[in-house]
């Protein structure tokens, strides 16, 4: 790694050629505010950029949370641009994610609510332990989604479930959201980090090339215009 930067809302350390990202306001269980959110984004490219590491895991400072959404106490007072705004900003960190190179793995320690089940969905692959919980309950606010939930979760699970857990704000646990197919594995919380250092070994051994070609033909089903198997070509 570079020279260390310091963060305000998040930890970086490096073990085994992984950086890992710890969302670090546990008092706030992990929510998301505007500089979080910005310090996620510039970790993941500090990270995209140094040949150094191998890939990323994301996880929640503490016991409780991994993420429990996006910070409310910092919108409340938005206007329709601000509102705009924050979106467009937290889509387009969300998007950097997703399209990193390298893999990144959302380590879901507990809850992942709202803005925190949209930045695990973002990861290539989530694995939760057994305490973690999911959910999108903006409807409860009179919101929606804001940070592409409404069309990563579609993905994941189907329209008719991913309906279900948007019109519903119903939250489902670890072993519900394995059955639903939105995290890949669930383990013991002394287990998670393990877990995701495991899966990360084992992309270590293959072609840096061939990872990030996988991760770019994969995305381009899910880019409106692109096609798929063109990128596959490319
Ligand atoms: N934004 C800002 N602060 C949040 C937050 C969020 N999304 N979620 C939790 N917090 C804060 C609480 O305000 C509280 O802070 P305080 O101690 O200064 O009052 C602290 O985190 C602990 O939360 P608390 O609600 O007391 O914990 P709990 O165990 O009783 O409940 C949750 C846990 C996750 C069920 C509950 O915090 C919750 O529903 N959070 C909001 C989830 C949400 O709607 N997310 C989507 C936002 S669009």
């Amino acid at each position: 790694m570079e020279a260390a930067v310091t963060y305000k809302n998040i930890l970086t350390s490096v073990k085994n050629d992984f950086l890992t990202i710890t969302i670090n306001r546990p008092d706030k269980l992990n929510a998301l505010n505007n500089d979080t959110i910005e310090e996620i984004g510039k970790a993941v490219v500090d990270a995209t950029n140094d040949s150094s590491v191998a890939g990323i895991i994301i996880t929640g400072s503490g016991a409780k949370a991994f993420v429990a959404g996006a910070d409310i106490s910092e919108f409340l007072n938005y206007s329709v641009e601000d509102g705009i705004k924050l979106s467009e900003f937290g889509q387009g960190v969300f998007k950097l994610i997703e399209q990193c190179p390298k893999p990144v793995i959302a380590a879901v320690n507990g809850f992942a609510l709202g803005g925190g089940c949209e930045l695990a969905m973002a990861c290539h692959m989530r694995i939760a332990s057994d305490n973690a919980k999911f959910g999108q309950p903006e409807v409860n606010l009179g919101l929606i989604p804001g940070y592409g939930g409404t069309q990563r979760l579609i993905h994941l699970v189907g329209k008719g479930k991913a309906l279900e857990l948007l019109m519903t704000a119903d939250m489902v646990d670890a072993q519900t959201a394995l059955q639903l197919g939105l995290v890949n594995h669930v383990t013991t919380q002394d287990g998670l980090l393990a877990k995701c250092e495991e899966i990360l070994n084992k992309i270590k051994t293959k072609s840096p090339k061939a990872i990030a070609g996988i991760i770019r033909s994969v995305d381009a089903n899910y880019v409106d215009g692109t096609d798929g198997y063109k990128t596959e070509v490319d």
